[in-house]
């Protein structure tokens, strides 16, 4: 089997490329390297960077690799840059997504794996999330992520696309065997950042409201090891094309931690009691995001492995001390 990774040289793509290089697959890996580090990409996998809306490098390349499969991961993911620069997040997110789906299906492309986001459902009101709640998302980045749900349900219907739409909460830790992990110039996600402040790449970190409707007043999120998700993806890409039906599916463990219980573990783990300071809240975060993930495990028969915060902390910090190292060129 042959397989396109878009966005492979990025924090989940290339936890992908990992995995199906692990399991013997031919990996070409395609990335604009605009986010992403070619340090991250598997020795075996083929990297080509470029764009994966030209559409005649993405044809030709699925042509002379014999790909069979894609799984796309390219994306802009920073919710706030999405507000002050929407077009930027539909034009990456949506408009390129367009033309790769285009290119997949003009090239018969067996199955298709989508990234997609908790963010589609916008600030529900419920405790646990389910895939029949309302998709109200409140800010571009999801709406861009939705879009291209849609694109590809449509062409499910229209063309017989074969896809699976992963809807992930919040993706921490990193590859056990610390080959790759979260890397960014600038953080924005929580466990990057408290994992910085515990390593000595900043000083101190903030916390962004106090005051929410939660058992300590901090947000409540359901985070997911890296590594678990892409299990996820494995076992989709083989149920697609093992013949299974398409499916839309929320990826997480179905349980939350608040913010304060992060900091508090990242601390206890490295050991580093480093300064925080409480902050207003950050406009756009829901009090809580947790998925019911009731309906992967059924299709896919996915089990977590690394369901345990003090674990995901752990692999998150080796990490980070890796980048202080220098081990990626930021
Ligand atoms: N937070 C802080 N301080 C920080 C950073 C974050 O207190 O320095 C808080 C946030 O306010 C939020 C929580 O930590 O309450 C988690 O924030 P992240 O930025 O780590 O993640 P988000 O929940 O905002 O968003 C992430 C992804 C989205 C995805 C969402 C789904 O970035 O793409 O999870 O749950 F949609």
């Amino acid at each position: 089997m042959a397989i396109l990774v878009t966005g492979g040289a990025g924090y989940v793509g290339s936890h992908m490329a990992h995995a199906l290089v692990d399991r013997g697959e031919d990996v070409v890996v395609i990335d604009d390297l605009s986010t992403g580090h070619r340090e991250l990409i598997p020795e075996k996998a083929k990297l080509v960077e470029g764009d994966i809306a030209d559409k005649k490098l993405v044809s030709k390349l699925i042509a002379d690799e014999r790909i069979n499969a894609i799984a796309h991961f390219a994306g802009s993911i920073v919710v706030s840059d999405s507000v002050s620069d929407p077009l930027t997040y539909y034009e990456n997110n949506t408009v390129k997504s367009r033309a790769l789906i285009e290119t997949a299906v003009a090239s018969s492309i067996e199955a298709f794996l989508f990234s997609s986001t908790a963010a589609v459902y916008g600030e529900p009101g419920v405790d646990l999330l389910d895939e029949e709640q309302n998709l109200q998302p409140v800010s571009p980045y999801g709406w861009s992520k939705l879009m291209t749900e849609v694109m590809l349900r449509d062409s499910a219907a229209a063309y017989g696309l074969k896809y699976a739409a992963l809807r992930y909460f919040n993706v921490a830790g990193a590859d056990p065997e610390g080959r790759t992990g979260e890397t960014r110039e600038h953080a924005t996600h929580l466990i990057e950042i408290a994992a910085q402040a515990a390593t000595g790449r900043r000083n101190r970190m903030q916390i962004f409201g106090t005051d929410y409707p939660t058992p300590d007043g901090t947000c409540l999120r359901d985070y997911i090891h890296v590594t678990d998700l892409i299990d996820a993806h494995v076992k989709a890409l083989m149920h697609l094309l093992n013949g299974g039906e398409n499916f839309v599916a929320n990826c997480g463990y179905g349980h939350g931690f608040s913010v304060l219980q992060v900091v508090d573990a990242i601390k206890r783990v490295s050991g580093v009691d480093f300064r925080v300071d409480m902050a207003e809240r950050r406009p756009g975060d829901p009090p809580a995001l947790v998925a019911d993930s009731a309906r992967v495990r059924e299709i896919l028969g996915w089990e977590p492995k690394y369901d345990d915060l003090e674990t995901i902390v752990r692999h998150a910090l080796a990490w980070e001390d890796q980048l202080v190292k220098g081990r990626v060129k930021l």
